[in-house]
């Protein structure tokens, strides 16, 4: 038995000490359910998970002046080895004059006189904290995808003068202003939002220009129908083109409170033969999620969700309530193995104590520099340690009394993500089909008491893994194949 040194140091990164491998000795045969994974049989190529710090949320790691509580949060988000391992930033690009409130400034805060008018961008360096922490993940914990989201253009460029209160950009169909036609300069200003970001050392992948436009907001909002999205990306692309960015990042549309109204959106950008040069469909699901999968070529993210009606909770399970780990354990396979989800995010990932949700994953209180975590993020954690951008998801079968979802890494790992559906814990054998015979197998737990805590897999002669799924856990099988047979 050899192993390859590129998966010794996959698994060394998992475990955080040097991988001990080694075929562990078969117990006496018990009752299992086996679960095959068919390599061969390909689905969706995932692009990962996240969360959003919009809203000055971020300040509150930004501003921590507990060095050491503030690394702990990073590493609870970013650490692919002691927490989440989160692959996805959604940032919000301000759109307001001032930064009060929780409001995010805008790096345009002044009318320039008109849209040809040349225009006055004032970059602060700190863009309500966001960018120290995009700093951190790209530059420490290696994160690739960093999502650009604004809520709105600056209130000059929309009917309503406001950036608040929805409103719709100048100019796109149904949208004269006596200002003038804004597009263009609504074009340029994300760019040069990108600009400034890239000076600082991150670059973005992803660019909302739209966020819940089938909704008004009281904070920044503005409204959009797909045809009105499909005209505004007639513009925003060539502009891309010309400012070279279109190899670096790519457009999200349409982030929608609800599903549906995603889906009218997209069939009329498809309709206006712009659908090719979106990156990115994203969609929430807090007015109504899908009943099947999106009809897109483009990967679908499900970009902001979370529990906002539930009193914080840290707990696991204890009535299947919504703010729970297993729910969102369970609401992750859904939305990727029911629904093709490329990308999950959760809506904050941080947020201070009122009010008092499920917004967000781990609550701050930045009057006593203390913070709590919800067993949501080991639910995510789950996921995101081991299903990394790129990995492919991959047919799996059997199993009872269990989910399974498995998926094949770029560095040819495979995760299989096991999540228990009664309360009896099952024992369970995962085949491998379609590729080389496992060599090497971790697996990992997050239940009531233990978060991704590692927990016994055994490898029998024949390449079968073995191992225990707690009742109401997720466990996760981490697997690495030897060379293929052929
Ligand atoms: C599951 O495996 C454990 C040991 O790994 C054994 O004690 C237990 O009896 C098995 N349960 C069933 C239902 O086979
Ligand atoms: C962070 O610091 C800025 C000043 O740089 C301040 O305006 C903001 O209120 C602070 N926010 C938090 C959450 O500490
Ligand atoms: C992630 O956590 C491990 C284990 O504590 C640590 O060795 C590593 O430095 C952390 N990664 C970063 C980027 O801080
Ligand atoms: C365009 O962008 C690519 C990739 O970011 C870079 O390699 C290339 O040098 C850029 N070209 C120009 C003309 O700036
Ligand atoms: C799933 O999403 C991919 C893009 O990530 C797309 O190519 C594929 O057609 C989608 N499949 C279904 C069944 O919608
Ligand atoms: C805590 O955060 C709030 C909200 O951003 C801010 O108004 C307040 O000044 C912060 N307090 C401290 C002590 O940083
Ligand atoms: C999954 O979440 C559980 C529950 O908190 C945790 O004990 C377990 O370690 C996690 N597993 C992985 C693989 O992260």
């Amino acid at each position: 038995m050899r192993l390859a040194g590129t998966f010794l140091t996959a698994a060394a990164a998992i475990t955080g000490a040097a991988a001990a491998p080694g075929t562990t000795t078969l117990g006496p045969r018990q009752q299992s359910s086996t679960i095959t994974v068919d390599l061969t049989r390909t689905f969706q190529k995932m692009d990962g998970f996240g969360f959003s710090l919009a809203f000055q949320r971020a300040n509150l790691i930004t501003n921590m002046s507990d060095k050491t509580k503030q690394k702990e949060l990073l590493d609870l988000l970013f650490n692919r080895t002691t927490g989440a391992g989160f692959t996805i930033l959604r940032n919000g690009i301000g759109s307001t004059p001032n930064s009060n409130s929780d409001f995010m400034n805008t790096i345009a805060p002044r009318n320039p006189g008109g849209p040809r008018a040349t225009p006055q961008y004032v970059w602060d360096g700190k863009d309500s904290g966001q960018l120290w922490v995009s700093q951190q993940a790209v530059q420490q914990y290696g994160v690739k995808q960093i999502y650009a989201n604004a809520w709105s253009a600056p209130g000059y460029m929309k009917t309503n003068n406001n950036d608040a209160n929805g409103g719709t950009l100048c100019g796109v169909p149904g949208a004269s202003c006596s200002s003038g036609d804004w597009r263009q300069a609504y074009a340029d200003y994300l760019v040069a939002y990108i600009k400034f970001y890239a000076q600082e050392g991150v670059p973005i992948t992803h660019l909302g220009f739209l966020n819940e436009p089938d909704y008004t907001a009281s904070y920044a909002s503005m409204r959009s129908d797909g045809n009105q999205a499909a005209d505004f990306i007639k513009i925003l692309y060539p502009t891309l083109e010309a400012a070279n960015l279109t190899s670096q990042l790519g457009i999200a549309c349409c982030e929608t409170m609800g599903w549906g109204s995603a889906v009218n959106m997209i069939n009329s950008i498809r309709s206006q033969g712009q659908e090719g040069r979106l990156k990115t469909v994203t969609s929430h699901t807090y007015t109504g999620g899908p009943s099947s999968p999106m009809n897109s070529r483009n990967p679908v993210w499900f970009s902001e969700q979370c529990d906002l009606n539930g009193q914080w909770t840290t707990s696991w399970y204890s009535n299947g309530g919504a703010g729970e780990g297993l729910t969102w354990a369970n609401n992750v396979y859904s939305a990727v193995v029911n629904y093709n989800a490329s990308g999950y995010l959760y809506w904050e990932g941080v947020q201070w104590p009122n009010p008092n949700t499920n917004e967000k994953i781990i609550r701050v209180d930045n009057r006593t520099n203390t913070y709590e975590v919800s067993k949501r993020l080991w639910a995510f954690a789950n996921w995101s340690r081991y299903v990394r951008p790129g990995a492919v998801r991959v047919g799996t079968s059997g199993g009872s009394g269990v989910r399974t979802a498995a998926f094949k890494n770029e560095d040819g790992t495979i995760a299989v993500v096991v999540i228990s559906t009664t309360g009896s814990a099952v024992n369970v054998s995962v085949r491998v089909s379609g590729g080389g015979t496992p060599i090497y197998a971790q697996a990992f737990v997050s239940d009531n008491t233990r978060n991704a805590a590692s927990t016994p897999a055994t490898l029998g002669p024949d390449g079968t893994v073995s191992g225990q799924v707690a009742a109401r856990s997720i466990t996760t099988f981490f697997i690495l194949p030897g060379a293929r047979k052929s």
